[in-house]
């Protein structure tokens, strides 16, 4: 076939894909031609507008390193993180709610005991971070793999600074009750890194770019779904204009006095301290798609 217009394009471009091997992999070539060439009917772009975009995606992907994911942060600004999380987690009534998993996440964390001091004293006041992992049933679950990460006082994560070194992150183990506790900072609320092409697209469409407080949590355990959350401090700002969309109700906590004494979830406390306490519900893993 030869002679393409705007009328008979997308069909000569779906008609090449189908000798595609797998049938998933021919189901989203297919809508992303469809919606890709529905999108460029509808916006009808200039070459000059077609050459930006093409430009912004190539800066996008130059940005990148070990250390820092412009795509991941992309597809965050634009809702688009959030929606495959909210199609992937219809989790069954009880279970902690998702959100986002950042750019910050770091797969290899120190593992620490319960007690450990996440934090370097320069990354502002401690906060005791506390919580009780169930399953659905209400059962605790023991031996779960907590991930924690959180921002300093000054909104950065140890990821962002000059001295490669943890800080602001574990990797801690529930006992038998399924507690664990560990102290960290109060984080603060920080612009996501705004300095490439994701910030100009925020200030093109007049946005701010900054995310509320929050401590992330990633909960791993046997014949649960992994959990991918946060906790967004109650007292913070940007609660209802998170830059990611990534805030729920049922994730908001507020940060409490604890005061000297055995707590909950068995932290030996000295002194009255901000504390972050929850209980985090597993729902029980299911079936991957063929
Ligand atoms: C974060 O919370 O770490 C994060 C999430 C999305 C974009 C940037 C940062
Ligand atoms: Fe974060």
């Amino acid at each position: 076939m030869r002679n393409f217009n705007e009328h008979n394009i997308t069909e000569a471009v779906l008609a090449r894909l189908n000798g595609t091997s797998s049938p998933r992999t021919k189901e989203i070539s297919s809508a992303l031609v469809q919606h890709l060439h529905a999108f460029v009917r509808e916006v009808r772009p200039s070459q000059d507008e077609w050459q930006q975009a093409i430009t912004f995606l190539t800066r996008t992907g130059q940005i990148c390193s070990d250390t820092r994911q412009e795509f991941i942060l992309l597809s965050d600004a634009l809702g688009v993180s959030m929606l495959v999380d909210a199609i992937n987690h219809e989790f069954p009534g009880g279970a902690t709610e998702t959100t986002v998993l950042g750019p910050f996440y770091v797969a290899d964390a120190p593992e620490v005991l319960s007690g450990e001091n996440i934090a370097k004293p320069e990354d502002g006041p401690l906060m005791l971070i506390e919580g009780r992992v169930l399953d659905t049933s209400g059962e605790p679950v023991a031996g779960a793999i907590v991930d924690v990460w959180h921002a300093d006082a000054d909104g950065y994560y140890d990821v962002q600074k000059e001295a490669k070194s943890y800080s602001g992150r574990g990797r801690v183990r529930t006992d038998a009750q399924g507690n664990f506790w560990l102290w960290g900072s109060v984080p603060a609320a920080y612009p996501i890194p705004a300095d490439g092409p994701v910030g100009e697209m925020l200030g093109v469409q007049g946005r701010h770019p900054y995310r509320p407080a929050h401590v992330h949590f990633m909960i791993a355990a046997e014949d649960c779904e992994t959990l991918v959350t946060h906790l967004f401090l109650a007292s913070s700002d940007y609660l209802d204009s998170d830059v990611v969309f990534g805030v729920k109700d049922s994730l908001i906590e507020p940060v409490i006095e604890v005061r000297p004494g055995k707590t909950p979830s068995g932290a030996d406390v000295e002194a009255t301290v901000p504390a972050m306490r929850r209980e985090f519900v597993l729902a029980p893993v299911r079936h991957q798609r063929e």
